[in-house]
Order: structure tokens, then C-alpha cells, then sequence
């Protein structure tokens, strides 16, 4: 059994806290519960429910939450007024480690256009709130709101006050995303040398992302001295939000080269926890979100896709299942290669011959130019549709339809009837209507269309069309399938295998029966 030597860094999740702050993130009380569960499936250390005094909703939230988790610090946050505390410290009562957290703002502007309150009766404010609190809880959290835009010598006497009084942890929020790394990551190295009794606290670090750089502040604190980082999943919270858990996680995972700090979060739950609290919220996911983005590990250009069939590290550095996502997702795009092309075609139970397979990407490629994205659905239908065609005699090489509220419909159609080439125009009762005319004028036919089916093969407005068309003929019965992005075009081709297919039949001089074909 090994021991991980390196040093601890508490993960403090305030999804649900600062997180529903967030406008338009509200949480329903049985959603809370759910996401505190999970938090502490996850090895989440601290979990912020709620703010007690906010509302009897966030109380009742915060206690429900308390009486369910067993092993993470369930914390309520509280401002300075008894009032707020007594509040927090009922909320958080029935939990195994409860923790109340309490804050007022530090730096001149919030002091003087916020709290209205001279920096002395800020420092008695800190005074009584951790005293207030100690008597509820060992365990207490006191944050300097604006700690970044506050005087570093009034910050230094705000702490200090904080820690005589009790505080066991010391939050130092960037409230406003303000700060660059090396400046947020100096202040604690300053508070850490130069505040009577800092050695006994944790120090914590709370970065808002206004400039995208809550999760760089974050780390550059841990660098500086911290030992608890305030995150939220997805990155949820007020304004820009705050500090994204996964990539906070992830960072000190995948770099531990670099930083050799652990956490005790169970990676593989990041992406539940993510969908989760996007299902909840209704906030998606952007796509390209580090960790838990849809494209997170999807790859579509050839050269990268081709890189990854040889060694998944050449543009991979954390495995998908790491952090519960299914796994590489190589995307087939206008951008894909052969190699990948391949490859997929292999996933999908498909040895196609060379020809075949030049055919199959030809065709590949024609609709990833025309479809945003090429399903493995769609590669199906187009290696299926081609497998069945390959032996026709009448085969569809051009057609051009005129539709709309402007009648009649017209249909001009190339097709070639055992390799001759043929051309017509038609109208029809519609555009489906004009295609089917203009065929039967080229393939003299007695047969009636028993059957006209169109179902989408994917999902989207560009999906292809799967056709399926049953035509009968003096009792013979053949149907025919054929998928296209274009519906007029699967159409087509779908009515005009059926005809091939009555054809053979009629060559053949089989008798009456039910030709079921792909
Ligand atoms: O951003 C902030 O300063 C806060 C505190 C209440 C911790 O959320
Ligand atoms: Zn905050």
C-alpha cells in the first residue's frame, strides 16, 4: 500500500451557494439534496448549502442537507449580524461537522459605500461575529469580502483580529475576479508570514472568473500558502462565476509535476456532477469546457484523429475515463481522414474491399460537406445504401426539384438505364409527386406505390432522410430503402431501387411475394 505524502488541499464546494447566487441557478430543495449526495460520493471536503438567513427556503436546504451528509463539513454562510449567525448556526446544527462561515467586507470602497461602517467598527464586526460563532462551532470560517482591492495593512489587522477570536479558517475571496495570479498568490504568502497565529489556520482561496482567471488565482494561491480552494461545479456562481472544481481537480491531478498537492475528490464523478448541476440549472455546458465539455476529448481533423488511432497522448493529456466521460470521441467531420474513416467503419462491423472503401469515403466526405455532423447512423445508412445499389440497372445521377407555395412542382431528373444515359422533366401533386412521375416516364411501369415512408436517421435539421418506398406490380412486391441529406434525393432513389428490385423480379419471373431489402 502506498501513502500520499503530498500535502492536502480541501476541496470547499459552494455550488450551491455562491453558485445559485448566479442569476436565473436556482435549486430546488430535492435538487440540493441529490447534489449534496453526490458532493459527498465525490470526496467533496467542505460543502457550502446554502445561506440560511437568505431565505426559509435556503434554511430548510442547508438543514435537510446537514441531517443527510455523514463525511463532508457541511457549511452555512452568514454575515457578521447575530441575527445571521444564530440563523447559520441552527441550519447547520444537525450535521456531523457543521461549519458556519461568516464574512464582511474589507476594502474601502465596500466599507464605505456598502457596509457604511468606519475600518474600526469593521475590526469589532470580526470581533463578534467569530466569537458569536465559536460558541456554536470548533469549526469557523471567517472571509475578508474585496480581500484583493483591501489595504494589505488593514487586511493583515482583519485577519489577525479573525484569528484571536477563533476563526479556524481564513477565506481570502478576489470577491470582484480582479487580481492576476502572482499578485492573489503573494498575498497569501505575506498574511501567511506576517499574521500572529496564521501557522495555526487554513488559509483559503475564493476566486471570481471576471477575467477568466479564477482557476490560475486559485492555484497561484495554493502555491502561496492556501490549503482550501472555494469552487463551484461548472464554474456556477455570481456574475463570470467562480473557479470551475473539475478543472481545479484535474489541474492538480494531471500537474502534479508541478504542483504536488493532492485532493480528495473521486475524478470519475466530474462529469455526473456536471451534467447534474447543467440538468438542474438549465445552464448548458459550453462545449468546449475544459473536462467536462462535449468536446473536451472529441477530435475531428484528420491529423489529429490520425494521431490518436497511433498514440492517444499525442493530443490527450488526461484520459476521458478519468473524469467519467465515455471516452476519445473521434468525430467524423469533412475534416476526418481515411485512417479515422477506417477506423470507424471497422467499429461499426464494416470490411469493406479497397474499391468499396474509396467508394464509401467518397460519399463520406460528400455528406460531411453538406451535414454538420456525420453520426455513426448516418455512416450506416450510407455504407448500407451503397451495398444495396451496387447491382442496379437504373440508377439516379442528377435531380433538381422545384417546390414551394409557386405550383406546379417540377421535377428534372438525369438517371442511366443499364448504363444509358436518360433525361426528363416532370410535374406532380408536389415535389414527391414530380420525382415519381419523372422516373416512371423513363421506366415504363405498371406498378402502384403502396407504401411512401420518411423518418429522420439522426437528429437535427440537417439528419438525413431515410426513404423506405414498397411498390407492387401484378402481385409482385418490392420495397427499397435508401438514406440522403437531401429527402427529395432518398426519395428518389429509394422509389427507384424498389424498381429495380420489381425488375429482377420480373426477369427472374418469380412469383408473388414480399421482397424485403435494405
Ligand atoms: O465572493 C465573495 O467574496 C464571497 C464571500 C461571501 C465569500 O462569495
Ligand atoms: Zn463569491
Amino acid at each position: 500500500m502506498t501513502t500520499d505524502t503530498r500535502p492536502h488541499v480541501r476541496i470547499f464546494d459552494t455550488t450551491m451557494r455562491d453558485g445559485e447566487q448566479s442569476p436565473g441557478a436556482s435549486m430546488s430543495h430535492a435538487e440540493k439534496l441529490e447534489l449534496a449526495a453526490l458532493l459527498e460520493e465525490m470526496g467533496v471536503d467542505i460543502i457550502e448549502a446554502g445561506f440560511p438567513i437568505a431565505s426559509n427556503g435556503d434554511f430548510e436546504a442547508v438543514r435537510a442537507i446537514a441531517a443527510l451528509v455523514k463525511e463532508s463539513v457541511v457549511c452555512g454562510l452568514s454575515r457578521a449580524g447575530p441575527k445571521d449567525i444564530e440563523r447559520c448556526a441552527e441550519a447547520v446544527r444537525p450535521a456531523a461537522r457543521p461549519r458556519i462561515h461568516t464574512f464582511i467586507s474589507t476594502s474601502p470602497i465596500h466599507m464605505k459605500h456598502k457596509l457604511q461602517m468606519e475600518p474600526d467598527r469593521v475590526l469589532e464586526a470580526i470581533h463578534g461575529s467569530v466569537t458569536l460563532a465559536r460558541n456554536f462551532t470548533d469549526d469557523v470560517e471567517w472571509s475578508a469580502e474585496d480581500a484583493t482591492r483591501t489595504d494589505r495593512d488593514f487586511l493583515r489587522r482583519a485577519v489577525e483580529v479573525a484569528i484571536r477570536a477563533g476563526a479556524t479558517t481564513i477565506n481570502i475571496p478576489d470577491t470582484v475576479g480582479y487580481s492576476f495570479p502572482d499578485e492573489y498568490g503573494a498575498i497569501f504568502r505575506d498574511l501567511i508570514e506576517t499574521v500572529p497565529g496564521a501557522d495555526g489556520v487554513i488559509f483559503s482561496a475564493h476566486c471570481h472568473n471576471d477575467l477568466g482567471l479564477a482557476v490560475a488565482n486559485s492555484l497561484a494561491a495554493v502555491q502561496g500558502g492556501a490549503r482550501q480552494i472555494e469552487c463551484a461545479i461548472n464554474g456556477l456562481g455570481e456574475r463570470a462565476g467562480n473557479a470551475a472544481l473539475e478543472e481545479i481537480v484535474m489541474a492538480l491531478r494531471v500537474r502534479g509535476d508541478g504542483m504536488r498537492f493532492a485532493t480528495g475528490v473521486e475524478t470519475t464523478l466530474l462529469s455526473r456532477a456536471s451534467k447534474m448541476v447543467s440538468q438542474i440549472t438549465g445552464f448548458p455546458v459550453q462545449y468546449n469546457k475544459a473536462i467536462v465539455g462535449k468536446n473536451a476529448f472529441a477530435h475531428e481533423s484528420g491529423i489529429h484523429q490520425d494521431g490518436m488511432l497511433k498514440n492517444a497522448q499525442t493530443y490527450e493529456i488526461m484520459r476521458p475515463e478519468d473524469v467519467g466521460q465515455g471516452g476519445t470521441n473521434l468525430v467524423m467531420g469533412k475534416h476526418s481522414g481515411r485512417h479515422a474513416f477506417k477506423d470507424k467503419l471497422r467499429d461499426l462491423g464494416y470490411v469493406l474491399s479497397d474499391n468499396a472503401f474509396q467508394d464509401a469515403f467518397q460519399r463520406f466526405k460528400d455528406l460531411a460537406d453538406r451535414k454538420k455532423h456525420v453520426y455513426d447512423d448516418d455512416i450506416i445508412a450510407l455504407v448500407d445504401d451503397a451495398a444495396a445499389h451496387v447491382d442496379d440497372a437504373i440508377k439516379v445521377t442528377r435531380l433538381r426539384v422545384v417546390a414551394g407555395t409557386e405550383g406546379p412542382q417540377t421535377a428534372e431528373i438525369d438517371m442511366t438505364v443499364d448504363g444509358a444515359p436518360r433525361w426528363t422533366t416532370a410535374r406532380g401533386n408536389g415535389p414527391v409527386d414530380a420525382v415519381f412521375n419523372a422516373i416512371s416516364a423513363i421506366v415504363a411501369h405498371e406498378a402502384t406505390l403502396e407504401l411512401y415512408q420518411v423518418h429522420a436517421v439522426t437528429e437535427g435539421t440537417d439528419a438525413q432522410a431515410e426513404v423506405s418506398v414498397r411498390l407492387k406490380e401484378h402481385g409482385r412486391i418490392a420495397v427499397a430503402r435508401s438514406a440522403d441529406a437531401d429527402t427529395l434525393v432518398a426519395s428518389a432513389k429509394a422509389y427507384v431501387g424498389a424498381l429495380n428490385r420489381l425488375i429482377a423480379k420480373r426477369s427472374r419471373g418469380a412469383d408473388a411475394q414480399e421482397s424485403a431489402a435494405g
